[in-house]
Order: structure tokens, then sequence, then C-alpha cells
């Protein structure tokens, strides 16, 4: 698919895959991009996912023909973008894999290519006849070997992981014409939450490393091409990861016979009265991912976990676990939960909220057996929002 006269897309959508990292939930799938630098020499940048060869391979052929790829440019070694290396290297076998010195030794591990690797610089360029691709380190964006490529004649960023989104993007790979930054951005910040948000400050060094250039267009691995909305798309980033919310709360739960859930819902209904945005998450119905995502759009997180085995309901303990190893800052913070005889699971999240840095709401709210009105002031918990 032709995105310029020398930049062309020839990555997957995948429609099949459940689970991305076999834990994170794709209900709207996802793609794995892959472009091709079409000049006197052609680069391949980044392959896709091992289930895709055939397909893969059609599309670089659609687009080349009989050429042959001259460089193959990896910017990130996760398998979603590495396991095809030596397909490449099986069908073109001059192609010079071009990358960075951490990445060399995981190409061997995965992949078992030692052959024929140029390792690059921060800031060195490739000359493919009338346009160049330079070369900048962002590393922890999303693992220590990740790189991103730039073409100045293009005013291309082939950003790898960054700005990247969950959902297939179907026939539709630029954001022309589409509200497609509205269309992706509930799955771009779960992404973002799943995958990069334990990296924010990498995130931030890299936004500050490539804001003098000059980009009419973003490429990353997953989601659409960004043309049209790039500001948008890099300031929400930039948001992201300085941990900044919108005033709401993220309401999750777990529950084993109803009675904390009872609570949460009662605790919905007075936020949803007072008028405050909310998100509810049942936690022993859906993958944490999805909360996740909202702990990095609200300000608030309320959490309901019953005690079990004298420690927090295990679904909720994965989520807090899993703020507290993004490391997100600056929330507000209340838990409520059941307990039969004797309550632990408030006093454990208030502890973990606390060693986060959480601004407390209130002690929290625990009662024992059966949920009823009277033991769990809802009206006034709202009100702490
Ligand atoms: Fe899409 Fe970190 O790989």
């Amino acid at each position: 698919m032709k995105l310029s006269d020398k930049i062309r897309y020839v990555g997957v959508n995948d429609l099949t895959t459940t689970l991305f990292e076999h834990q994170w939930p794709l209900p709207y799938g996802v793609s794995y991009n892959s472009y091709l630098v079409m000049d006197e020499k052609i680069a391949l940048i980044d392959t896709a996912a091992a289930a895709f060869k055939e397909e893969f391979i059609t599309n670089i052929k659609n687009e080349i023909g009989d050429r042959k790829i001259d460089y193959l440019i990896v910017n990130h070694m996760e398998p979603d973008h590495s396991a095809l290396q030596a397909v490449i290297r099986a069908e073109y076998p001059d192609c010079t894999i071009v990358t960075n010195a951490k990445a060399v030794p995981m190409i061997e591990g995965f992949n078992g290519i030692t052959e024929n690797i140029l390792t690059i610089k921060e800031g060195e360029c490739l000359d493919l006849g009338t346009v160049k691709l330079q070369f900048f380190m962002v590393p922890m964006v999303h693992w220590p070997e990740t790189m991103v490529t730039w073409c100045p004649e293009e005013k291309t960023l082939f950003s790898g992981d960054a700005f990247g989104t969950f959902k297939a993007v179907g026939n539709c790979i630029t954001d022309s014409g589409l509200d497609t930054f509205g269309d992706f951005k509930d799955e771009m910040t779960r992404y973002y939450a799943s995958i990069v948000g334990k990296y924010a400050g990498p995130v931030q060094s890299a936004l500050k490393k490539l804001g003098g250039l000059e980009i009419g267009r973003i490429c990353s691995t997953h989601g659409p091409v960004w043309e049209n909305q790039i500001t948008q798309v890099v300031q929400y980033y930039d948001k992201l990861s300085r941990y900044e919310a919108s005033h709401g709360v993220c309401l999750a739960y777990g529950s084993m016979y109803g009675n904390t859930e009872k609570a949460a819902l009662a605790l919905a209904e007075a936020i949803k009265k007072r008028g405050i945005p909310y998100a509810v998450h049942n936690l022993t119905e859906e993958n944490y991912s999805f909360a996740l995502r909202d702990v990095f759009k609200f300000d608030t997180i309320m959490l309901g976990s019953p005690t079990y085995n004298n420690g927090i309901f295990p679904p909720v303990r994965q989520l807090m676990e899993g703020i507290c190893d993004r490391q997100v800052k600056d929330r507000r913070f209340f838990a409520f939960g059941s307990c039969t005889w004797a309550p632990a699971s408030v006093r454990l999240l208030n502890e973990m909220a606390n060693a986060a840095g959480f601004g407390i709401l209130a002690e929290g709210a625990t009662f024992k057996q059966g949920y009823e009105p009277a033991k769990f002031d809802a009206d006034a918990i709202a009100g702490l929002v």
C-alpha cells in the first residue's frame, strides 16, 4: 500500500490472536506494521509476527516485484516484529541487517543470525540513493535495544512501538478521512498502559530527543500511520507518559459472592448522581488491562476487594500490582470491600497505595458478611471524589 512514492506499507492485520503477548485481549485485533523505503536501494523496516509469513512476503513482492531488499532495518526485537527476519534473509540472502549493538545478540538469540549485520550508532545515517535513513536510540520504548528510524527527505518517523495502538487497521492504513485518533484513542491508551506504561521516563526522553524533528508522518509498528493527527497523538503520548489524568474515577472490583460487587455498584450509582465521569470494571470477568487503561485516564482509583486468605482478592491484587509496577503517579485512592471474620484487603491496598505516593481519600470502608446499604455509605464516599 502506497504511503508516498518511496514509502509503502507491507504490514498485516491480525484478527485471530486473542491475547497479545498471551496476556492482553485483542477484541478488535492488532496490526503488525512493516514498511518499505524504495529508493536506489530498498530498505525494509521491521518484519511481522511468525504466523503471517506468506501474507507478509506477498505484500513485499506486490510492491517490489523482482527487486531485492538491500537492508532490513531492525528497530525492535520483540518477536511480533522480528519473527520473520530469518525468512527475509532466506528470501533475500544478500540483505544486510542494520541495527544497533544491543540488538545484535538478540538477533542471534531469537533467530540464529550472525552474518552480514551492520551495527550503527546514535545519529548515524544510511544512504539509500536519493533519501537517507537516520537512527536514534530510544532505549526502553519498549525494550533496551529499541531505536527509531528517521527519513528526513520524507519527513517520516518509523517509531517502533511508540504511538502504537491495539486494534487492526483494516484497509485504511492512514488516519486520513477518519476521526482516527478518536477511533483508536481507547485502544492506544490500553496499549500504552499495558505495554509501555512502565517506561514513562524513557518515553519522555524519547519525546525530547525527537522533539526537534519536523515530522510529517509517523509510522508505528501497531495501528494507523499518523499523517493528519500527529500533534494530537504526540501531545496525548506526552500526557500519558507524564501520568496526567482527567478528573474522574476508575472503579474496579472483584467479588466472590456478590457483596463487594453490590457495594461497588452502589458507589458507581452515587458517583454517577454527582455527574463525575467514571468507569466500572469487574475484575473477575474482564482482563485487568481495561481497568489499567482507565487508571491512566482518570485521577481517582477506587478498588473494591473482599479479604481472601487474609489478603487482597487475587484479581484485585493483580490490578494493584500492575498499577504499582507502572509507577503510576499523582492519583487519589480509596479502597473498600467485604470480609467474613477478619478484614485485611483494605488495609493492604492502602499500604500499597501509600507506597505508591497516592493521596488516600479516607481510610477505606470495610463491612462484614452480607452487603447492606447501612454498612456502606456510598453517597458519603462519592462525596470524597
Ligand atoms: Fe510490538 Fe514491543 O513490540
